[in-house]
């Protein structure tokens, strides 16, 4: 059965979506079977997969809601040999609407527990906040993996993404974990990077990804060709930082190196 990783960090802009599509590709490279789950209305991730989020007939959004059949709305990434699950602007709704909805917490576990079986990774990509599709992706998933930069708030803003972890953990996922914490946009010249780096090791231990994802131009332009960085430019240090992270989380999951419990903050 495949395993359902959520990449979450409730700050913007650190690398949610260039990880998940990125991952996404890499892992697709090796010949596993990957579906992506794009949860943010701003359907960054689509576009990035090179999906139009605005041409597809179905969409999260209609998964959530019960309209359609999960299959139904995956797209292929022309790119990038993976199965995509799209969304755009309609998902804002859905965060609403789904507040009177049964299950409400399970809608994206009960929709994706009917194609589970059909891939070997499934990566949700989550929103910039903790709200009920975030909460949605934790309850789905089997662990969460957040990407982060290292600079001072960053670690400030990862104890109230850990509550919720514990919280979601304890109340409706048991099985709940954090994969693995990811640096990203790193820059071994910042001195702060090497502080943060200690602490994160000293929470976190070995649930640090040794791969840390460098600052690089062709990362931030590939998505405006709906490419994955290895179909951009395989040679970048954005593509060879993500390959290493799939073969890391690859090794996690198959060399059964993951460790039960869930790290706390404090
Ligand atoms: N390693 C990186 N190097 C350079 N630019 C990056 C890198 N990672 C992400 N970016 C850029 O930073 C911005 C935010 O990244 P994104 O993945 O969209 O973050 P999030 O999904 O967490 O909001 C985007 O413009 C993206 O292209
Ligand atoms: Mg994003």
């Amino acid at each position: 059965m495949g395993k359902i990783y959520a990449i979450a960090n409730q700050k913007g802009g650190v690398g949610k979506t260039t990880t998940c599509v990125n991952l996404a590709a890499s892992l697709a490279a090796t010949r596993k079977r990957v579906l992506l789950v794009d949860l943010d209305p701003q359907g960054n991730a689509t576009m990035g997969s090179g999906v139009d989020k605005n041409a597809v007939e179905f969409t999260i959004y209609d998964v959530l809601m019960g309209l359609t059949r999960t299959e139904n709305a995956f797209e292929p990434s022309p790119e990038g040999k993976f199965m995509v699950l799209p969304a755009n602007g309609d998902l804002t709704a859905a965060e609403v609407e789904m507040l009177s909805l049964e299950n409400k917490e399970r809608r994206l576990a009960g929709a994706l527990s009917a194609v589970r079986e059909q891939y070997d990774y499934i990566l949700i990509d989550c929103p910039p906040s903790l709200n009920m599709l975030t909460v949605n992706a934790l309850t789905a998933c089997d662990g969460v993996l957040i990407p982060m930069q290292c600079e001072y708030y960053a670690l400030e803003g990862l104890s109230a993404l850990i509550n919720t972890i514990n919280t979601i953990q304890s109340v409706l996922n048991p099985q709940l974990k954090i994969e693995g914490i990811l640096r990203t946009m790193y820059d071994p010249r910042n001195s702060l990077t090497g502080d943060v780096s200690a602490q994160l090791a000293e929470y976190f231990g070995d649930r640090v990804y040794r791969t840390c994802v460098p600052r690089n131009v062709r990362l931030a332009e590939a998505p405006s060709f709906g490419k994955p960085v290895i179909a951009y430019d395989r040679q970048s240090k954005g593509a060879l930082a993500y390959i290493a992270l799939a073969g890391e989380v690859i090794r996690r999951n198959e060399l059964g190196t993951d460790t039960p419990e869930l790290a706390t903050a404090s």
